[in-house]
């Protein structure tokens, strides 16, 4: 298997121009080797013109410290929803409509200060180091039968889609409190299908069977707790969707990191309690996160050195920010010893991932068996390996397909 920093791999840049011609995002990145305009502008600073979809004239944010900063600060809003691609108008949720109106109640990434506070505490407890720990055994148990499932497939299989994104899908699920009669339509109706109210129907039905059944989880809390109609339905819709297609891209491109540096994976084959130091620098080297959501200056403000106008919208860039090597030395090396602590893999701040120490369990699991229990696995190809089209208007990587054989 080549490495994918070569320049051997048939990697098909969009353009022959600067892809940064017009300060618009680059797009010539690939999940292991991010746009050298990157390192380039951060030559440069901190942060750079950037043109929104709608025309808006904003920041690109490529360097670490000034990423945390922008993050950690009250003064920024998330509102409105600007982003670098995609629709060319910010378009406002239509409140007329219950399923808007219900998400639009709980999005926590388009919610500030107290109203985003309130509701992001009735999940929090759920998603902590020790809340997670209790679901160890059961992680462990979805993986082992993916793995079983993925072994039974003709090579060469689809990594992802037997492997990654049920393992992803399963264990949202049951953390969720989604009773296991639903899994299968969540699977179909939530992660599968493309249908926005169909969505929020299942959301309905998941709703009424943990009200018939109360159980020790996240939808069972919400449930009991005073929050309306409204926002119980939308902090599930919520949730429903973060997170889950993150972790299986990063079970998918912490294979190919180690599968295309063989020397790595030979580190942490023969040094398993290296594992938990590895995940993060999966999620540094691997970042799937080109851009963050929007913040926009709620005054004008003047942030390490850098002016910022009231208006103006910023996208931090943690593809970026987790290769500048003012934070980490030789940030362009996948080193699995290396300290990555500090990453922003996860973001930063008040809308940092809640889902992270969860999301490090599933990772390390199923990273673990994979390298573990099939010493003969190959890498045969990955999407990923290639140029790809960002996945969503805030721009993400995707896992794409990883073809293996064993
Ligand atoms: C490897 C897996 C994951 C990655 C890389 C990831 C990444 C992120 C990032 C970068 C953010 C911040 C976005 C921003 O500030 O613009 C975020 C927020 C969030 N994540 Fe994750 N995530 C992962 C897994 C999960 C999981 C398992 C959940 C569980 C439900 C989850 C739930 C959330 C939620 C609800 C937010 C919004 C937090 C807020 O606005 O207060 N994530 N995630």
């Amino acid at each position: 298997m080549t490495d994918p920093e070569s320049p051997s791999t048939g990697a098909q840049p969009t353009a022959a121009v600067c892809p940064f011609s017009g300060h618009t995002l680059p797009s010539d990145g690939r999940p292991l080797a991010p746009s050298p305009f990157f390192a380039e502008l951060r030559t440069e600073g901190g942060a750079h013109p950037l043109r929104f979809a709608d025309g808006h004239e904003g920041l690109l944010v490529t360097n670490h410290e000034l990423a945390r900063s922008v993050l950690s600060d009250s003064r920024f809003s998330q509102r409105p929803q600007r982003f670098p691609l995609g629709r060319g108008q910010i378009v406002e949720p239509d409140l007329a409509n219950p399923d808007a109106r219900a998400l639009a109640s709980a999005d926590l990434l388009s919610l500030d200060g107290s109203a985003h506070e309130r509701l992001r505490k009735m999940v929090t407890g759920r998603f902590s180091v020790k809340a997670v720990r209790a679901h160890r055994e059961t992680i462990e148990r979805i993986v082992t039968e993916q793995l079983e499932h993925l072994l039974a497939q003709p090579t060469p299989a689809d990594l992802t889609l037997h492997f990654a994104e049920p393992i992803s899908a399963r264990i949202h699920a049951h953390v969720l409190g989604i009773i296991p009669e639903l899994v299968d339509d969540f699977v179909t109706t939530v992660v599968y299908g493309t249908d926005g109210h169909a969505k929020h129907e299942f959301g309905r039905r998941a709703i009424k069977a943990r009200r018939q059944s109360p159980g020790d989880d996240v939808l069972s809390d919400l449930i009991a707790s005073d929050l309306t109609d409204d926002e119980v339905l939308g902090l599930m819709m919520v949730l429903m969707v973060s997170g889950r297609d993150s972790v299986a891209y990063m079970i998918a491109t912490s294979t190919v990191a180690l599968f295309t540096h063989p020397d790595q994976l030979a580190t942490l084959r023969e040094k398993s309690d290296l594992m938990p130091t590895a995940v993060e620098e999966f999620l540094r080297f691997g970042a799937m996160f080109v851009g963050l959501f929007p913040r926009t200056a709620t005054e004008d403000l003047e942030i390490d050195g850098v002016k910022i106008a009231a208006g103006q919208t910023i996208s931090v860039s943690p593809v970026a920010a987790n290769r500048d090597p003012q934070r980490f030395d030789d940030p362009e090396v996948f080193d699995v010893e290396r300290d990555a602590f500090g990453h922003l893999g996860f973001g930063f701040g008040p809308h940092g991932c809640i889902g992270q120490q969860l999301a490090r369990v599933e990772i390390r699991a199923a990273i673990s068996a994979l390298i573990t229990r099939i010493p003969t696995l190959e890498l045969i190809d990955a999407d990923q390996l290639r140029v790809q089209p960002f996945q969503h208007e805030v721009p993400t990587y995707r896992a794409g397909k990883v073809l293996v054989s064993w």
